[in-house]
C-alpha cells in the first residue's frame, strides 16, 4: 500500500454512510421549489369537487335539494348519499372496525360533515355551487362532553347503532359507549394502593389537537372505464393500506388500483386513514369517465379530517414516604368524536396508552379506557406519536411532578430514584411491554448537569422569596420530563391492521456499475428518507450514499408496505433494509470467492471490499462485484444483484429521552418567556445526526404550539370555534423558543443496526415537560395541576385562582 491509498476510514467517509451528516438529497428539489405535490398533479380533462358541509353538530337532514348547484354553469355532478347508496358506498368501513358515513345519510353527527360532494370544471364552481346545495336540517340536542357522553338521557350520537349491544371490542355499556379497555393487574394496583404511605390522584386532559401538516389532504382520482383500472394519487403516508382498503370498499380488484403518493408536506398522521374526499372522487371519476381532484382546505383540515388526543386520565400513584413509587392505576374517557376511524392497530383500541407505566419502575399498574362518541370529528390519529403514547407520556410526567410535590422531594431526584435501572434491561414493564434497552440514570444525569441543575433550584428559590416579598411579579418554572417511547409497530402478532400484519419491506437492486435503487413501502412526509436509507445502504453495501436512488410512495414498484406513522420507518423498514442488503453481500460475497479463487469464508469485508484474509492487497470491491454479478457469476448462480427483504420485527424499540425546560411566568399578563429548553434524546444508532436535530427542532415546535396554546374547541352547540389559524395557535418563527439538542447512544440489540425510531420523541417528550415547567412555577403557591394548554389567558386564570391579582 503506498501512503495515497486512502485508509479504510477515508474510504468509509467518503460513502457518507450512518453517522454521516449527509445533507438532505430531497432538499434540492424542495428548495428550488421543484417539488412535485398532489397540487402540482394536473391532467388533461381533470375536474374539481368540493364539498357542501353541515353547519349543525347534530341534526336530522330532512331533505336535500341539489337542483340550484347542479344548474350552475361548470357543474359536471352532484353526489349525496343517495347517489352512493347506488353503488354501496354511502358508509366506509374505519380502521377502527367502524362504519362512517362518506356523506351525511338522514343525520349529520358534527359541524362541518360531508353532506353533498359538487363535481364542477374548476375548483371555484365547485366552491360556489357547493354553497347553493339546499339542505333542509332538523337540529338535535348536542353533546360535545366526553365525561356526559355515557350520562342518562345523554343525546343519541349513532342511532345506527341503537340496537348494538356488541362493538368491535366487545360489549357496549352505553348506546354511546364505543368500547372498554384495559390492561395491566387491577388486583395488584388495588393492593398496592391499599398498602400505600402517599397516593395522589388527578383528572388531567390532553386536549383535542390537531396534527394540521402544510399541506393538507387531498387526491386525485382517474378511473379509467376501458381497463377497469384506477389510479389513486394522493396524500397517503400508508399507500399500500390505501390500495387493499380501496379495493375492498370499492371491489376493484387490488391489481388494477394503483396508488402513488408524491411529496407529502407533512402528515404527522393525519394522511393515515381514508376520507370521504377520497370515496367521493373516486366514485366522481367513475361517474363522469374524468380525473376528479379534492383538495382541502385549511378549515376543512382543521375541523374533519383526523383529530389527535382528547384523552381524560383520571391517574393514581400509590408511593412510600420516602419516594419509591408502588402502584399506578388510570380511568381514562377517550373521546373519538361521531365515528371510530381511530387509527389503530386492530388490538389495540387505546393504541398503545399502556407504556403509561413510562421510565419507571412501578410493580404494580392498571389502566382502563373506555371509548365515546361525541358531536365531534371523527379520527384519532396518532399525532407524531406511536398510538397514543404522547397520552400516556403526558399523563405520567405530570403525576410524577404531583406525586413528588406531596413527598416535598425534588422532581428531578423523585424521578432519579423511580428510573428503571440499567442492569434491569431487557424489562418487563408492569403491562408486559418488554423495554429493549435504556440507560436512563446516565442520560438524566447528563441533563442535570448540562444546564447546571442545582444552580437553576437555587436561583428559583431565590426568585420565589423576592416574588413572596412582592419585588416582582415574575414566576420562575423548571420543567423536567423523561419518557420512553413504544415504536417500531409492529411484531405482527402484537399489531395489524385490519388483519394486514405490521411488517415493512425493502427493495435493492444494484446495477452493473455500482448504482441502484431502493424501493420501500413506506412514505417520506419530510422526514428525509431519501436521504438516510440511502446512508444504511452505504455502510452496509460500502457503494456511496449518492449512488443511490431511494423511491418511496409507488404501489406498483414497492414491496408492500404498512406505510410511515409512529415513527417506525427506521425501527422496521431501516432494518428491512440493512437486512435486504445483507442478503445482496452475501452473494457478492460468493461472487468475490469465485473470483479471486478462495473460499467464501477466507474473505474478510472492509468497508466498500472482500479482500482475502491475511492479503489485503487481494480484494474486489462491492462496484467490481457489481459488474461481475451481470457478467461473471460462478456457475450455477443467477446472475444480477437484487434482494427483498420483508422485516417483522421481534419487538418495538424504546427510545427515550430526558428533558429540561426553564420558564418565566408573568403572574398579571399570564405571558410566559422560554428562557431554555434543553432535550437529551437517546435513538440507539444514529444514522444521520443532522437529521435527527430537525426532527427533534420539528417536533419540539409542535410540542410548545400544543402545550403553550393549542385546542381544538367546540362550544354548547357544536360549533368547532377553532377551525382557522386565526383561532388555532400555529406557533411561527417568531414565537418559537431556541432549542437545545443533546444525545447519548444506547443501541437496540434486536434492530440489525442498533437503531431506534426518533421522529415522534420530541412531541412525546415536549408537551410534559413545559407543562410541568409551568406547573412548576405556581407549584410553590399551592397548585397542583393546571390543565393544558398554557396558553396566556389560562395563565392568567391560574394566577387569578390563587389570589395572586387580589
Ligand atoms: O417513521 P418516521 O420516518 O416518521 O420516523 P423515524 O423512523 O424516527 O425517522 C425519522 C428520520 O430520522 C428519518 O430520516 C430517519 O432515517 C432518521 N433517523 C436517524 O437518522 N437515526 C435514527 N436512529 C432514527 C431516525
Amino acid at each position: 500500500m503506498n501512503d495515497i491509498t486512502p485508509t479504510s476510514a477515508e474510504r468509509a467517509a467518503k460513502l457518507e454512510g450512518m453517522g454521516c451528516k449527509r445533507k438532505r438529497v430531497e432538499d434540492i428539489r424542495f428548495v428550488q421549489g421543484k417539488g412535485n405535490y398532489v397540487d402540482d398533479l394536473k391532467l388533461p380533462g381533470m375536474l374539481y369537487g368540493d364539498f357542501t358541509r353541515s353547519p349543525h353538530g347534530h341534526a336530522r337532514v330532512k331533505k336535500i335539494d341539489t337542483s340550484k348547484a347542479a344548474a350552475v354553469p361548470g357543474v359536471v355532478a352532484v353526489i349525496t348519499a343517495e347517489t352512493l347508496k347506488t353503488v354501496n358506498l354511502a358508509w366506509m368501513p374505519t380502521l377502527a372496525g367502524d362504519a362512517q358515513m362518506v356523506l351525511a345519510d338522514g343525520k349529520v353527527l358534527f359541524q362541518n360533515q360531508e353532506v353533498a360532494f359538487v363535481i364542477a370544471e374548476d375548483r371555484y364552481t365547485a366552491a360556489d355551487a357547493a354553497d347553493l346545495v339546499e339542505v333542509e336540517y332538523e337540529p338535535l340536542p348536542v353533546n360535545v362532553d366526553p365525561l356526559q357522553a355515557m350520562a342518562d338521557g345523554a343525546p343519541m350520537i349513532r342511532e345506527d347503532l341503537k340496537d348494538k349491544t356488541e362493538g368491535a371490542h366487545g360489549k357496549r355499556k352505553h348506546y354511546n359507549h364505543i368500547f372498554s379497555w384495559q390492561a395491566g393487574d387491577k388486583a395488584a394496583a388495588d393492593d398496592a394502593f391499599a398498602k400505600a404511605d402517599v397516593t395522589i390522584k388527578e383528572m388531567i386532559v390532553y386536549p383535542r389537537v390537531h396534527p394540521c401538516p402544510l399541506e393538507t389532504c387531498q387526491c386525485v382520482a382517474s378511473f379509467d372505464k376501458v381497463r377497469g383500472e384506477l389510479t389513486l394519487w394522493g396524500t397517503f403516508q400508508a399507500p399500500h393500506v390505501i390500495r387493499t382498503v380501496g379495493s375492498l370498499i370499492s371491489k376493484i380488484p387490488e391489481h388494477k388500483i394503483h396508488v402513488i403518493a408524491p411529496d407529502i408536506g407533512g402528515g404527522f398522521g393525519n394522511k393515515v386513514g381514508a376520507y370521504p374526499g377520497y370515496i367521493c372522487s373516486i366514485v366522481a371519476s367513475i361517474v363522469t369517465g374524468r380525473p376528479v381532484k379534492w383538495v382541502e382546505d385549511r378549515i376543512e383540515n382543521l375541523s374533519t379530517t383526523a383529530f389527535a388526543r382528547d384523552f381524560y386520565m383520571d391517574v393514581e400513584i400509590a408511593a412510600t414516604k420516602d419516594g419509591k413509587v408502588t402502584g399506578l392505576r388510570c380511568y381514562t374517557i377517550a373521546d373519538h368524536g361521531a365515528f371510530d376511524a381511530c387509527a389503530n392497530a386492530t388490538k389495540w383500541p387505546a393504541g398503545l396508552f399502556s407504556i403509561i407505566s413510562g421510565s419507571y419502575d412501578f410493580p404494580a399498574a392498571h389502566v382502563l379506557v373506555d371509548g365515546v362518541y361525541t358531536n365531534k370529528a371523527p379520527g384519532g390519529v396518532a399525532y407524531r406519536c406511536s398510538f397514543r403514547v404522547t397520552e400516556a407520556a403526558y399523563c405520567i410526567e405530570r403525576a410524577m411532578d404531583i406525586m413528588a410535590q406531596k413527598l416535598g422531594i425534588d422532581p428531578a431526584e423523585f424521578r432519579m430514584k423511580n428510573l428503571i435501572r440499567r442492569e434491569q434491561f431487557p424489562y418487563t414493564s408492569a403491562f408486559g411491554w418488554q423495554y429493549d434497552s435504556g440507560d436512563y440514570q446516565t442520560a438524566l444525569k447528563k441533563a442535570m448537569e448540562t444546564v447546571s441543575y442545582a444552580k437553576l433550584r437555587d436561583e428559583q428559590k431565590a426568585k420565589r422569596e423576592i416574588f413572596k416579598r412582592g419585588e416582582t411579579r415574575e414566576l420562575m418554572g423548571i420543567g423536567v420530563a423523561f419518557f420512553t417511547e413504544i415504536v417500531g409497530a409492529g411484531p405482527s402478532r402484537a399489531c395489524d391492521i385490519l388483519g394486514i400484519a405490521m411488517f415493512d419491506s425493502a427493495e435493492i437492486r444494484i446495477h452493473p456499475t455500482g448504482s441502484g435503487i431502493c424501493r420501500l413501502g413506506t412514505k417520506s412526509q419530510g422526514q428525509g428518507h431519501e436521504t438516510t436509507y440511502a446512508q444504511i445502504i452505504a455502510t452496509e453495501l460500502g457503494l456511496p450514499a449518492d449512488n443511490i436512488t431511494v423511491e418511496e410512495g409507488n404501489t406498483d414498484t414497492a414491496p408492500y408496505g404498512l406505510g410511515t406513522y409512529g415513527s417506525r420507518s427506521t425501527p422496521v423498514s431501516g432494518a428491512a433494509t440493512a437486512m435486504a442488503c445483507r442478503k445482496i453481500k452475501a452473494k457478492a460475497q460468493m461472487i468475490a470467492a469465485y473470483m479471486l479463487e478462495v473460499h467464501d469464508d477466507d474473505l474478510e469485508w472492509d468497508v466498500d471490499r472482500f479482500c482475502v484474509k491475511g492479503n489485503p492487497e487481494r480484494f474486489k470491491t462491492m462496484t467490481e462485484l457489481a459488474w461481475a454479478a451481470y457478467h461473471q457469476v460462478p456457475p450455477g448462480m443467477e446472475p444480477g444483484l437484487e434482494a427483498i427483504n420483508y422485516y417483522d420485527p421481534p419487538n418495538f424499540t424504546y427510545p427515550f429521552g430526558a428533558y429540561i425546560c426553564v420558564v418565566d411566568v408573568d403572574v398579571d399578563t399570564g405571558t410566559t418567556k422560554v428562557r431554555r429548553f434543553y432535550a437529551l434524546d437517546d435513538c440507539g444508532t444514529r444514522i444521520n445526526p443532522m437529521i435527527i436535530e430537525g426532527q427533534i427542532h420539528g417536533g419540539l415546535t409542535e410540542a410548545f404550539g400544543i402545550a403553550m396554546g393549542q385546542e381544538i374547541h367546540y362550544d354548547d352547540e357544536g360549533n368547532v370555534t377553532t377551525a382557522s389559524f386565526m383561532d388555532y395557535f400555529l406557533p411561527t418563527a417568531v414565537e418559537t423558543p431556541h432549542w437545545e439538542t443533546d444525545w447519548t447512544t444506547t443501541p437496540s440489540p434486536h434492530h440489525p443496526i442498533g437503531a431506534k425510531g426518533v421522529g415522534e420523541s420530541p412531541n412525546v417528550g415536549g408537551v410534559p415537560c413545559f407543562s410541568n415547567a409551568i406547573n412548576d412555577a405556581f407549584a410553590f403557591l399551592g397548585s397542583t395541576h393546571i390543565q393544558m394548554p398554557h396558553d396566556h389567558w389560562r395563565t392568567w386564570a391560574a394566577a387569578e385562582k390563587l389570589g395572586l391579582h387580589a
